[in-house]
């Protein structure tokens, strides 16, 4: 790529609104997890680990995921995990970033709610301090779980509402539809609670349409298939509704073959409010600048559409309005030597 792009890329300031932060476990940090608590993994290596990551669809990645997220057991480790994402975010200027947990993944190992948030929100606090990166974090509901569940999680998730800026919905999509988590989205509104779902990641537009009628969402994670309903796009458009696109992940889970196949261009071109996110960077090759770099190499795009991508995340970001024009002042200040 031209040093020109590639500079920009670099440089942008980023904001990221769609990172599981169990899915920046990277396998060097898995090993030391592993051995600091006495776990056993099923791996040699981290080079083991990282051969392992080659996916044919999202459970496949799944299924690997949520084995990895067993070396994490201590308040600390979650420290480090997060930690060790904000100091990523530094280098590729992630400015500000939306976190996902997923409780029930710990809970269900006998982690207690309080260890897993307290970790998250401690790295977070010193990366406000340190790394001036300002961040929010969103619990995600397990799909392939009951609502029941997702429910005792709303219960505990209560005394640390002050922490949690909203819930989301995520794991796998196809037979876990939006509606099967109504009443619980319900309740968390209630609560106070923005929404987010991941939809139309591998399940049909109608996920789409659900989670935002029946959930309530403020953002849709994913959303690639919206272009399968033509009225659905229409509405997105208008609404400007954001979706949280992930390019290398959905080449890593095939939801695209290659990405010069990604539709993320021709939905930015066509007006929606699109994003670039990272996903799970330590399971799909890459963190915020690399999504970027993929989607500029394989893709025709401008450097004021990279940078759209930013204005668009700031727009959809849960931060307030007056916070939301620092981070465009800051993204448009940088960009200006480059457009004159
Ligand atoms: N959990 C972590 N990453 C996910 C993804 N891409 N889709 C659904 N659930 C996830
Ligand atoms: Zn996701």
């Amino acid at each position: 790529m031209n040093p020109h792009r590639t500079a920009f890329i670099q440089g942008l300031p980023k904001v990221e609104l769609h990172l599981h932060i169990e899915g920046s476990l990277e396998p060097d940090l898995m090993f030391e997890l592993a051995r600091r608590n006495n776990i056993k993994i099923p791996f040699s290596s981290p080079e083991e680990v990282k051969a392992a990551y080659q996916f044919e669809g999202l459970q496949s990645f799944l299924d690997i995921y949520y084995q990895g997220a067993n070396v994490l057991i201590n308040e600390q480790d979650f420290f480090d995990l997060t930690w060790a994402y904000l100091l990523r975010c530094q280098k590729d200027n992630v400015i500000h970033t939306e976190i996902f947990f997923d409780p029930q993944t710990h809970t269900a190992r006998g982690i207690a709610f309080e260890t897993v948030i307290n970790g998250i929100d401690r790295a977070m606090q010193k990366g406000r301090e340190e790394l001036g990166i300002s961040s929010q974090i969103i619990m995600c509901f397990l799909r392939h779980l009951d609502q029941e569940s997702a429910f005792n999680t709303l219960k505990q998730a209560l005394p640390f509402k002050a922490k949690i800026i909203g819930v989301g919905l995520d794991s796998s999509e196809q037979g876990h539809p939006p509606e099967k988590f109504k009443e619980v989205f319900e309740a968390a509104i209630g609560h106070g609670f923005l929404t987010v779902a991941h939809a139309g990641e591998e399940g049909p537009a109608a996920n789409i349409h659900n989670a935002l009628t029946l959930l309530g969402v403020s953002r849709v994670d994913h959303g690639v298939r919206c272009v399968e309903d033509a009225e659905l796009v229409k509405q997105l458009i208008e609404d400007r509704t954001p979706l949280t696109v992930c390019p290398l992940s959905n080449t890593k889970l095939k939801v695209f073959e290659q990405m010069s196949d990604h539709n993320i261009v021709d939905l930015l071109r066509q007006g929606l409010c699109v994003t670039i996110n990272s996903d799970d960077p330590a399971y799909f090759g890459g963190y915020m600048t690399d999504n970027f770099m993929a989607v500029a190499d394989a893709l025709p795009v401008s450097l004021e559409e990279l940078q759209a991508f930013t204005l668009n995340a700031i727009e959809a970001s849960f931060i307030h309005e007056q916070e939301k024009q620092k981070l465009v002042d800051k993204v448009t200040h940088f960009s200006h030597e480059f457009f004159v």
